[in-house]
């Protein structure tokens, strides 16, 4: 049976993450560390996924409970295998098939959740290699200039694949060999179960290993072959933190590398960090020193960085972001958000917006074309199309105990060092006197005067402040204007 891409029908992808990746000195599991913003395991749940399996199952055993939540979490319909207290990668493929349906078919693949760039399209190649030579077994193999600590894949005479030895189990001829096992298979699923049933742990590990079922296999009649890859990246494991930030820069390249070939700019892909789960349209532009994390949405024609962190935020297209650190934000089409802006959880800027330097912004939904231009702390809020927010405005949404909301009507106009004490709203059409402090309601229309009324003291200078060079300027201001200063009033 064929999928729609023409490749054989895959019946179950095999994960495995039992192991306890000791050498990341780590409380967090090994598989449970990210690159690219997904967990080394996520990354491996979604290359088994694009080979479109019908059944997915990841082993367990170390930090079982962290690691099935975050099965559960990335992929609800994973299963999850437990593995007993029989080591091995073999032991680990058994425990993964109990766990699957007894009476499954077809081809089942073998991957490691601490492998985070192999990619789907190779598990689609591997496939097709292992059905295209009506092979029992299939594995990947690479060959390294320095093969110490892996498998190493035995041929014959006639090149065929005849078995993988394990470094430590190697004579010296077999150490010299550089093709190694990277631990990626195809089987058929009937080869593999009955194989597994005749490994054992008479070995230098003393384990079961999953390697074994090639020779077996073979011994029995089966056609056993190697997909030789040149790609050595998408092999590699994560062993230690050394190898985790030289597997994420290098899948960063890959991203950064795709995104330019679909037509985004990125000026400086070396300082450019941007997520598997980012999409960019477009024409956009990434500017040096930028990051774009999670599930962040990057609009057409937009233009980001330099010096921004993007969260989960979403940018329309056109917009410009500059030096601005935004989570779970939604920045409108055509809108300008910085320099120096923080866009926090519930941020909403509507089309040609404006939110401009040192303001902070939480769950506050300003309207198209409304303007929160320079020095303001905006939380709580929702502001009306084509309002302006003077410069210093404080929405004062909280009073020790609880939030409260502000509203700020469409085109109405908040003189700068103002202070909105929530709960409180201003209709559309009405203006806030600088320097107010808000405390009521405000209608359409009218104008809110709230601070104390000015008061002008003729002659305080020279009273209070005789003999400084501010009475003598105010002194000699007087002569040439004989009326400056004398008014009580302003
Ligand atoms: C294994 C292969 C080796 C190959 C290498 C590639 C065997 C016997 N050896 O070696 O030929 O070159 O991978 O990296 O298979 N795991 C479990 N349960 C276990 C043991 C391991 O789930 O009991 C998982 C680990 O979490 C990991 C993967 O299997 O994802 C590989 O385990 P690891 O201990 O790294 O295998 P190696 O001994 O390095
Ligand atoms: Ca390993």
């Amino acid at each position: 049976m064929n999928t729609p891409h023409g490749t054989p029908r895959l019946a179950a992808v095999i994960v495995l993450a039992a192991g306890e990746g000791t050498r990341m000195k780590s409380a967090t599991p090994k598989v449970l560390h990210r690159i690219g913003g997904r967990t080394l395991l996520g990354h491996a749940i979604a290359a088994a996924r694009a080979a479109e399996p019908d059944h997915l199952a990841v082993v367990v055993r170390h930090e079982r409970d962290l690691v099935a939540k975050h099965v559960g979490e990335v992929d609800p319909g994973a299963i999850v295998a437990d593995q007993d207290d029989v080591k091995g990668t073999g032991r680990a493929a058994q425990c993964a098939l109990d766990a699957l349906p007894n009476d499954l078919e077809g081809t089942i693949l073998v991957t490691y959740g601490d492998v985070p760039l192999l990619s789907g399209e190779t598990l689609h190649q591997l496939v097709d290699h292992h059905a295209a030579s009506g092979s029992a077994a299939t594995v990947i193999t690479a060959n390294l200039e320095n093969p110490t600590g892996y498998g190493r894949i035995l041929r014959g005479g006639d090149d065929a694949v005849e078995g993988i030895v394990e470094q430590k189990d190697a004579t010296p001829e077999q150490l010299a060999i550089t093709e190694i096992n990277s631990g990626i298979y195809a089987f058929d699923a009937a080869v593999l179960r009955e194989a597994l049933a005749q490994v054992t742990t008479d070995n230098a590990q003393g384990e079961k290993y999953l390697t074994d079922v090639l020779a077996i296999a073979r011994a029995a009649g089966s056609r056993v072959s190697a997909h030789l890859i040149d790609d050595l990246w998408q092999t590699e494991g994560v062993n230690d933190r050394v190898q985790l930030a030289r597997l994420g820069r290098e899948l960063n390249r890959r991203i950064t590398e795709r995104w330019m070939r679909a037509g985004v700019t990125i000026v400086d892909p070396e300082t450019t960090w941007i997520d598997a789960d980012v999409t960019i349209g477009q024409d956009a532009t990434i500017l040096p020193n930028t990051q774009l994390l999670g599930a962040t949405v990057v609009g057409a024609d937009a233009v980001v960085g330099p010096d921004t962190t993007l969260n989960g935020t979403e940018v329309g297209e056109r917009a410009e972001v500059k030096r601005t650190e935004a989570l779970l934000a939604v920045i409108g089409p055509d809108a300008t958000v910085g320099p120096f802006s923080y866009l926090r959880p519930g941020t909403v800027l509507g089309a040609k917006g404006k939110i401009g330097g040192f303001v902070e912004t939480k769950n506050a939904k300003i309207g198209d074309g409304a303007k929160v231009p320079h020095l303001t702390y905006c939380g709580d809020a929702t502001i009306g199309e084509g309002a302006n927010i003077g410069a210093g405005t404080i929405f004062a949404n909280y009073d020790g105990v609880a939030k409260h909301h502000t509203t700020v009507g469409a085109h109405s106009f908040v003189g700068s060092d103002s202070v909105l004490i929530a709960p409180v709203n201003i209709a559309d059409g009405a203006y806030v006197g600088a320097g107010s402090a808000v405390t009521a309601d405000v209608g359409p229309g009218q104008i809110a005067v709230a601070r104390g009324m000015q008061r002008n003291i003729a002659g305080w200078v020279a009273r209070r402040r005789a003999g400084t060079k501010t009475a003598d300027a105010a002194e000699a201001a007087a002569r040439h204007t004989p009326d400056a200063g004398e008014a009580d009033q302003p």
